[in-house]
C-alpha cells in the first residue's frame, strides 16, 4: 500500500463539516467533503489515530475502486478485476457487506454473494486456494456499494462501525448513535471545559460523550479494529496503536465539570446507569430522577444544555397536539435558566415554533432515517420568566405557530450568535488542504 492512503470516513448526513473539521485536528490532509462522508490523505500513522480518536466518523474506509457493473455478470467482473492478492492469503477469513442505491438488484445479500464468488475464484486462480469466509468476525471486511450501475469497493479498516465505543450495554427506545451525540456536541463547540446536563438523557448518550471529551479518552481505546488484522500492514498496526493507545492512557484527565441527567424514566435511568459504569464514567456523570417540564436543580455559573426530546412518533405521544404542548412547556422551563447555553435535537417538525425560542443557530441533520433539526439557543434567565409571569395569560402553545410577536424578538436577543455557537448551517462543498 502507498505511504500516503487515500480514505473515505463515512458519517451521518448533515455532520460532514465536522467530521472535516474533526479530521483536520486529526492531522489529516486534502479533505473533501463529500454527500454521507468526507475523503481524505493520511500515512497510516494518521489513519489510525482517526480509527481510535475520531468520535463522529461511523466508518473509515480505504477504496478500491470504483466500476461500472451492469446486471449480475457485470458485478462479477467488475469485482473480479480487483487485485485482492495484495489484501487476501488463504489464511486470512473475510466478509462482505453491500449496500444499494437506485439499483436495479432486489438483494444487497445478491450483490455481497457475487463479490465474495468473484474474490473466491480469482484467489482460486492466483493462490491455488481459497480463504474462508467468517462474516461475524472476518479478518478484512470488504464493503461494496452500489449506486444504479455503478460498484465502489472498499476495506473497512474499523471493522466493527466506530459509534459501537462498548458501553452501550442497555439501550432503551430511540438511543442517539454515539457517534451522532458526538457530532451534536461538536456543534456545540462543547470542548469538556463547560457543565453539561441532559434534562432527557434516555439511555445517556450526550452525557457519556461529553464525559469521553472532558476526561480527554480516545473513543476506541477499549476495542481492537479491523486494520490490525490485515495481512501485510497488520503487525505495524498493531504496534503504531499499541504506542498510541498508551499515550492515550496517559494523557487522560480528570473531570472537572458537572456532567448531570436526568429522565422521568426508571427504566431510561437503570439503562443509562448501567452505560455510565461500562464507560467508566460512573464518578463523573450524576443520574436524577426529574421531569424536564418542571424546574431542575442545574448547577450554577451555567453550562451546556443538550437533549434529544421524544419527537413522538416512536415513544408514544398523546398526538401531535399533545407534544405541541409538551414542547411548549419545556421550553418556558429550560429557557429561563441563566447562562446556559441550549442545544436541541428535534425530529418533530412541530419543536421549533412550539418551543417558542428563537434559535441562534441551527443544521438539519439525519438521525439514522429521520430527518433532524439541531438547533443552538441561549437562555433567557429568570428576568423572561419574571416577564412571562406579570403578561399572563400567555398564548395558547397548539395555536402558536406564526412568527414570534414583536415584543419576544427583543426579549429573546440576538439573532446571530456571538463566537461560542458553529455556522448556521453546514457547507455542503469543499476541500482544505491542511
Ligand atoms: C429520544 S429519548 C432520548 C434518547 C437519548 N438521547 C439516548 O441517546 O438514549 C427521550 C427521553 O426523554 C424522556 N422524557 C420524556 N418526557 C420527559 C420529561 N417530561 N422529563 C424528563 N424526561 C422525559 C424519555 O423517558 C426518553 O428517555
Amino acid at each position: 500500500m502507498a505511504e500516503r492512503l487515500l480514505l473515505f470516513a463515512t458519517t451521518a448526513r448533515g455532520t460532514e463539516d465536522l467530521l472535516a473539521a474533526e479530521l483536520k485536528d486529526l492531522g489529516a490532509k486534502r479533505i473533501r467533503q463529500d454527500r454521507g462522508g468526507v475523503r481524505f490523505l493520511a500515512s497510516l500513522d494518521e489513519a489510525l489515530q482517526v480509527c481510535l480518536w475520531s468520535r463522529i466518523a461511523m466508518r473509515v474506509l480505504y477504496p478500491l475502486g470504483e466500476f461500472d457493473a451492469p446486471g449480475a455478470e457485470g458485478l462479477y467482473e467488475a469485482a473480479a478485476s480487483v487485485p485482492w492478492e495484495e489484501h487476501l492469503t488463504t489464511h486470512h477469513t473475510f466478509a462482505v457487506d453491500a449496500t444499494l442505491k437506485d439499483t436495479t438488484h432486489a438483494h444487497s445479500g445478491f450483490v455481497a454473494l457475487k463479490v465474495k464468488d468473484a474474490i473466491v475464484d480469482r484467489l482460486r486462480e492466483k493462490l491455488g486456494a481459497r480463504p474462508d469466509v467468517n462474516t461475524r468476525d472476518p479478518d478484512v471486511s470488504v464493503v461494496a456499494h452500489l449506486v444504479r450501475d455503478k460498484l465502489s469497493l472498499s476495506l473497512d479498516l474499523c471493522g466493527d462501525p466506530l459509534h459501537r465505543r462498548g458501553y452501550r450495554v442497555r439501550p432503551t427506545a430511540a438511543p442517539l448513535k454515539e457517534t451522532l451525540a458526538a457530532a451534536i456536541l461538536r456543534a456545540a463547540n462543547y470542548t469538556g471545559e463547560e457543565a453539561v446536563v441532559d434534562p432527557m438523557c434516555g439511555s445517556g448518550t450526550l452525557l457519556i460523550e461529553a464525559g469521553l471529551i472532558a476526561r480527554r479518552r480516545a473513543p476506541g481505546i477499549a476495542r481492537s479494529f479491523a486494520v490490525e488484522r490485515w495481512p501485510g500492514m497488520g503487525p505495524r498496526a498493531r504496534e503504531l496503536l499499541a504506542d498510541m493507545r498508551a499515550d492515550a492512557r496517559r494523557n487522560e484527565r480528570k473531570v472537572e465539570v458537572p456532567l448531570l441527567g436526568f429522565d422521568k424514566s426508571d427504566e431510561a435511568l437503570e439503562a443509562a446507569s448501567r452505560n455510565v459504569k461500562a464507560a467508566k464514567l460512573f464518578e463523573e456523570i450524576r443520574l436524577s430522577e426529574g421531569d424536564a417540564t418542571h424546574p431542575l436543580p442545574v448547577p450554577e455559573g451555567g453550562g451546556l444544555l443538550v437533549t434529544n426530546p421524544p419527537y413522538g412518533d416512536r415513544l408514544g405521544s398523546g398526538g401531535q397536539k399533545g407534544m405541541k404542548t409538551f414542547y411548549f412547556k419545556l421550553g418556558e422551563s429550560l429557557r429561563s435558566l441563566q447562562g446556559w447555553r441550549l442545544w436541541v435535537l428535534s425530529g418533530n417538525p412541530a419543536f421549533e415554533s412550539a418551543f417558542h425560542l428563537r434559535p441562534i443557530a441551527r443544521r438539519d441533520l439525519w438521525n439514522g432515517p429521520i430527518e433532524c433539526e439541531l438547533l443552538g439557543y441561549r437562555a433567557q434567565g429568570p428576568q423572561w420568566a419574571m416577564e412571562r409571569e406579570e403578561s399572563r395569560p400567555h398564548a395558547n402553545p397548539t395555536r402558536n405557530s406564526g412568527p414570534r410577536p414583536a415584543r419576544s424578538e427583543t426579549t429573546l436577543g440576538p439573532a446571530h450568535e456571538p463566537s461560542d455557537v458553529a455556522p448556521m448551517r453546514p457547507q455542503h462543498e469543499g476541500e482544505e488542504d491542511a
